[in-house]
């Protein structure tokens, strides 16, 4: 008797990828022992203060729909979460969105101040890309096309830039196409770029990495227009980082501009749009399809 398929258990997908995630970055980091300690000791501080591990996770999803290991994945997944806990700590500085709480513990220059916060944030960055020097490059992807990828995204014309256009754009009404350019930039190109990754590190097809640059342009968009969602309808308890700072900073959002209703029925045409991207993977992209509907229904 053939054995009967299981339905994929995401729940699983993510405890055992980001234990797998979090023992690689503890291997990869300084211990915190290691001189200076206080920049060691800050950049693991946020580094495993609980994030959602979402980049590594869809990373590792398109490396498993493109028939990848996971070995060749692991420092790739590792070096995006350094690059994203790296624009959150600096994200939070007070001369950008000043938050105290990041999840769920004080932010990270609340705790070791300015300075090293920023130095952290530097750190971070800069490990992402030691970390990426020890992947594999494939047939189809070489190891220079795999840190332009990570560079790319990270740099002035997408996240960078998008976190400028954001700061630009406090304290003034822009249109819904203002608004897109920022949010491709400073979120979606990081998770599109994971999603690629991961995909790459499995020296998929271009089809196939055109299809996976699809789903991670679409589901980046979602997550970020969410996030804006969440930041109203959600407590900081749940959130672990200050709702409701959005309003306070004047910040353009999906929410401000479009209504919250109307903002919930673009992430649905998001996700909906990922969703339609993975149809050439036949099946074999359950992780990202159960990835796309857990980003879209997220309280957190
Ligand atoms: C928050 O990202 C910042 C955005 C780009 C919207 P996450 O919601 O992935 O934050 P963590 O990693 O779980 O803390
Ligand atoms: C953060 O956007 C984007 C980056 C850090 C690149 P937000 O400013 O909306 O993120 P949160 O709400 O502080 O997590
Ligand atoms: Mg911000
Ligand atoms: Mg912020
Ligand atoms: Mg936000």
């Amino acid at each position: 008797m053939a054995a009967k398929q299981s339905p994929f258990n995401l729940d699983q997908f993510l405890v055992s990828r980001t234990e797998a995630v979090n023992r690689a970055l503890d291997r990869f980091l300084p211990s915190e022992k290691t001189k200076p300690a206080t920049i060691h000791k800050a950049m693991r501080y946020s580094l495993f203060a609980g994030g959602k591990r979402m980049r590594p996770a869809v990373l590792l999803a398109a490396a498993q729909a493109c028939g990848g290991k996971e070995a060749a994945a692991l420092p790739l997944a590792c070096a995006v979460e350094c690059i994203h806990t790296y624009s959150l700590i600096h994200d939070d500085l007070p001369a950008m969105d000043n938050d105290d709480f990041r999840r769920g513990k004080p932010t990270n220059h609340k705790v070791f101040g300015e300075g090293v916060a920023v130095l952290a944030g530097d750190a971070l960055l800069t490990q992402a890309f030691e970390i990426a020097a020890q992947a594999n490059g494939w047939p189809r992807y070489s190891h220079q096309d795999l840190i332009l990828e990570i560079a790319k995204a990270s740099g002035s014309l997408q996240l960078v830039g998008g976190q400028v256009a954001d700061l630009e754009g406090e304290n003034k009404k822009l249109s819904v196409a203002e608004l897109r350019y920022i949010h491709e930039r400073k979120t979606s190109a990081l998770l599109c770029c994971s999603v690629r990754l991961g995909g790459m590190s499995a020296n998929c097809t271009a089809a196939q990495l055109k299809a996976l640059t699809d789903f991670g342009y679409n589901v980046g968009l979602a997550f970020q227009v969410i996030d804006d969602i969440l930041d109203v309808t959600q407590t900081s308890e749940q959130l672990g980082k200050t709702a409701g700072k959005d309003v306070t900073a004047q910040k353009s959002t999906y929410p401000a501009i479009v209504g919250l209703e109307k903002s919930r029925k673009i992430a649905a045409q998001l996700t909906d749009k990922a969703f339609a991207a993975l149809k050439i993977f036949q099946g074999r992209a359950v992780a990202l399809e159960a990835l796309a509907e857990f980003l879209l229904k997220r309280d957190k």
